[in-house]
């Protein structure tokens, strides 16, 4: 199958003018692959895997998918000036920051209304990234600049600062609209909810009665069970109930005063009343989503010597595709590398297209996909999502050299 530009669809250089080369997607049903067997019904078959640069491959995209697109991560060449063994990653700044500003500009184009952008970068370049960013989506669709934390020790070789972090920029298309997630609670949130006076509401902890915002009627004196007088709220603090509504949670059993009735009231929290999940933070910590040493030891269970210089775990993806996209909706990834996008994706039962243009597309995205297809990859989010197989990708490529005014992000590796 051959997906065709439709003229004057396009045309989304920087200045908006229409550009001049036409960009041709050609399906190759040979490097295509499904699951044997029919699927479960629910199994998504049209996830595409494109290899070719991406700024042609966005361009042939806007007619099928502008505005389709629920959520696009890419973790792109973080311009450091390392050889890596697949691809080169050392452009002059200037020239790496107009080559993102040109994908930018389109994946914007391809991002639905209420859609969201997350790119991972390091210190060298995610500080300019961010100013192009604004530019591109207006300094009020930035979300946040999350930490996550890469690495966990500490590099005593390190010339000044040992690195541990990442960058990840997040952006709504429209931050009006945009809907980000909660983080599901877990068994640890949960262990703080005892019943140690068997209060027929369930599972309660303690919560503070007094609060910062000013209050006239929370300031007080309280006569405690066992007899003992609190003057008052700490100072600057005040009491968020009212002496009459204080009396009337007490008198249902929703205050608790400790087990000899001698400490400060606490309103009680029942875990039946809270939010199913907790609002993410702008710090994600290695054990919660993983680190690079967690992302190459998945590279290694799959590909087995065969490396990948700088994959991302699995766990980071899921948190990031769980806050932004529902089961069916539309990720893109135009910086695959080894696939990790598409292989959670995959996992999680949303639709995927993910583009790169080194050989590690076939080297690695390929054998990973089909490993994620045929339920043979036990490893990653397979267990924490219940996957067992099933679905497919189809597989294009660019029928069209890029001009040669597109000059890819990142060098192709050298052969040596
Ligand atoms: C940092 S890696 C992505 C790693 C990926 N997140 C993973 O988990 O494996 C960046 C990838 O972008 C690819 N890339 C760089 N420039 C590109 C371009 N213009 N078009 C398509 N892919 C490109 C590189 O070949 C490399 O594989």
């Amino acid at each position: 199958m051959t997906i065709e530009r439709r003229p004057g669809a396009s045309g989304i250089g920087r200045d908006g003018s229409p550009d001049q080369a036409p960009s041709v997607l050609v399906e190759d049903p040979e490097r295509s692959h499904r699951a044997a067997g029919c699927g479960t019904g629910t199994d998504i078959f049209d996830n595409r895997l494109i290899f070719g640069d991406n700024l042609p491959v966005l361009k042939a995209l806007v007619p099928d998918l502008a505005g389709r697109v629920k959520c696009v991560f890419i973790d792109p060449p973080y311009n450091t000036g390392s050889a890596f063994a697949h691809y080169d990653d050392g452009v002059e700044h200037a020239v790496w920051l107009d080559q993102m500003r040109q994908r930018i500009e389109i994946i914007r184009v391809l991002m639905a209304e209420d859609a969201a952008l997350w790119v991972t970068l390091d210190d060298n370049e995610a500080h300019y990234f961010k100013v192009m960013c604004d530019e591109v989506f207006g300094r009020k669709n930035f979300v946040s600049d999350i930490t996550w934390q890469k690495v966990y020790s500490v590099k005593g070789s390190a010339r000044h600062i040992s690195g541990m972090h990442d960058h990840i920029l997040l952006y709504a298309k429209n931050i009006d609209v945009l809907t980000i997630g909660r983080i599901p609670r877990t068994a640890r949130n949960n262990k703080l909810y005892r019943n140690p006076d068997n209060d027929p509401r369930g599972l309660w902890r303690p919560g503070p009665l007094a609060a910062r915002n000013p209050y006239s009627l929370g300031t007080y004196p309280i006569t405690c069970p066992s007899g003992r007088v609190i003057e008052g709220p700490p100072n600057g603090s005040y009491w968020r109930y009212s002496k009459e509504r204080l009396r009337e949670l007490d008198a249902k059993g929703m205050i608790w005063w400790g087990k000899d009735g001698n400490n400060v009231p606490a309103p009680k929290i029942y875990l039946e009343t809270v939010a199913e999940g907790t609002r993410p933070t702008s710090i994600w910590k290695h054990d919660e989503v993983g680190n690079n040493q967690d992302a190459k030891r998945e590279i290694l269970d799959l590909f087995g010597e065969d490396m990948f210089d700088t994959p991302k775990p699995e766990r980071l993806l899921e948190r990031i595709l769980h806050l932004s996209t529902a089961p069916g909706d539309l990720v893109l990834d135009a910086f695959a590398g080894s696939g990790t996008t598409g292989a959670v994706a995959h996992k999680m039962g949303r639709r995927w297209i993910m583009v790169e243009r080194g050989e590690q597309c076939h080297s690695h995205i390929i054998p990973r996909l089909k490993k994620v297809i045929d339920g043979e990859d036990k490893g990653g989010v397979t267990e924490a999502t219940g996957w067992r197989g099933g679905g497919g990708y189809r597989y294009f490529r660019l029928a069209a050299p890029p001009p040669a005014s597109n000059a890819p992000i990142g060098e192709p590796a050298r052969s040596t």
